[in-house]
């Protein structure tokens, strides 16, 4: 009893040191959103260099989690989780002190490959340590680091602001802000001397008594054979090239996470993430009324998230993201249906909640948990990544047309600002058909065991 008590704190302890991966994802992401007003009256920016001071990180993002894969096939995971840590740190460094916005903007896609990277990185690295039972709760962690990032980092810029004036704001605030960074990505660069490399890499990279240890540690002697022993028996029927990534029996498994990735991002949730403030004024908000529920959005997501954490192993994760699809897509309908009755601010936050809500408890945690466990341990990570950079260009996709459609006369004068919540909305039911039609259920399978399904 005592043993199966330290494995598990074991587990949970480098889960959460993987997570800080997730906590700087989101921190990263977030952080402009509190410097760029002054970054763009310092540098004297055109909207266009705007949109590019605060859109480069995605390149970066896009390049990061494209190299991942390769990267952490071919090095391991926590070398990979090591590199993403190094690179926090630089752009925070970097970023505080540019000279200029070329230097910014070069900072910033360094902090975006670290995104880019700790974005499918932490995912696989728990998804592969963390026993079946226990796999999808520990990887909805990560969600709620990337939560947690994103509201740190909401505070501590709007602490550093309320430090000085409008002028020191303008001359140094904004370099804070960024250089905040810097502390989280020590921290997460420290601790991760503490956590073993995935066993599942050691087992199929010829380390197995390394990988045995450490599995032992995790789940004692019964559970440390047992896993060995599939490791091993799917290594068998497994092809070694990259050319596995293609094969015929990998192919289905391969677009169903390209397509799950994608419809996380087209339901709209970046819109909300990104926009929330200015969609609130919108609505007849004032600014401090719009960041006041914007810190409130943030918790809903939190707070669900934790919803997720404790349901997903239970429930499993067809029923969560059928559930939380059909409510974000009901949710969305009605907002697109107010909006075009052009109803009143307090009832349109209800349904925001709502829907941010419905995405906590599922599309949000359930899709990393989904994509970071389907496949098979030797393409896992080039899987991943190709995945992953789906999710990015669709997150980028969106965030750049949201406001294309928003500001639209044409589209204004038919539908009233409804238009782009009805466009989200239907991508929920169509996700809500995929998953009912197409997604298998990995509830309490082992890795391997999920792997024969796609080998059948
Ligand atoms: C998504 C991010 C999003 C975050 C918000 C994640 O699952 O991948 O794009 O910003 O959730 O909570």
């Amino acid at each position: 009893m005592q043993s199966i008590k330290n494995n598990i704190i074991y587990v949970t302890f480098i889960t959460i040191i993987a997570t800080l991966g997730g906590l700087l994802f989101g921190y990263d992401t977030a952080v402009i959103s509190g410097a760029i007003g002054f970054v763009r009256d310092y540098f004297d920016l055109s909207p266009a260099m705007m949109g590019w001071v605060a859109s480069s990180a995605l390149v970066g993002c896009i390049a990061g989690c494209a190299a991942a894969g390769y990267l952490s096939d071919r090095f391991g995971r926590k070398k990979v989780l090591i590199l993403s840590a190094i690179l926090f740190a630089v752009t925070g460094v970097g970023c505080a002190i540019a000279r200029n916005t070329s230097g910014l903007v070069i900072y910033r896609i360094i902090g975006g490959l670290g995104v880019g990277i700790a974005s499918m990185m932490s995912p696989i690295y728990i998804a592969e340590i963390a026993p079946s039972k226990m796999r999808g709760r520990l990887v909805s962690y990560n969600q709620f680091a990337i939560i947690t990032g994103m509201i740190a980092v909401y505070l501590v810029n709007y602490l550093i602001a309320a430090r000085g004036n409008e002028s020191w704001n303008l001359q140094s605030g904004w370099r804070w802000m960024f250089g905040s960074e810097t502390i989280p990505a020590l921290l997460f660069l420290g601790s991760l001397i503490f956590i073993p490399e995935s066993p599942r890499w050691l087992a199929k990279n010829d380390k197995v008594e390394k990988a045995r240890q450490i599995l032992l540690k995790i789940g004692g002697p019964e559970f440390a054979e047992k896993e060995l022993k599939e490791i091993s028996e799917t290594e068998i029927s497994e092809s070694q090239s990259f050319r596995a990534l293609f094969n015929s029996k990998f192919r289905i498994v391969l677009i169903i996470g390209i397509v799950l990735a994608i419809l996380q991002q087209v339901t709209g949730i970046n819109v909300f993430m990104y926009y929330a403030p200015e969609i609130f004024k919108k609505l007849g908000s004032g600014t401090n009324a719009a960041l006041l529920q914007t810190i409130i959005l943030g918790f809903f997501n939190m707070g669900f998230t934790v919803v997720a954490i404790m349901t997903v192993d239970r429930f499993g994760r067809k029923p969560l993201m059928m559930i939380g699809s059909l409510g974000m897509g009901i949710c969305l309908l009605v907002l697109g249906l107010m909006a075009y009755y052009q109803q009143s601010a307090l009832w349109v936050l209800g349904f925001i909640l709502g829907y941010i809500s419905c995405f906590a408890l599922s599309v949000g945690p359930v899709t990393w948990v989904i994509i970071s466990e389907i496949y098979p341990t030797r393409i896992r990570g080039r899987a991943l990544s190709i995945a992953t950079v789906f999710l990015w260009t669709a997150n980028w996709i969106v965030s750049q047309t949201f406001p294309m459609m928003d500001e639209n006369p044409w589209l204004i004068e038919k539908f009233h600002h409804g238009f782009s919540f009805w466009i989200y909305g239907l991508m929920c039911f169509i996700l809500l058909i995929f998953v009912w039609r197409k997604v298998p259920e990995t509830k309490g399978k082992s890795l391997e065991e999920i792997e024969k399904l796609w080998l059948r």
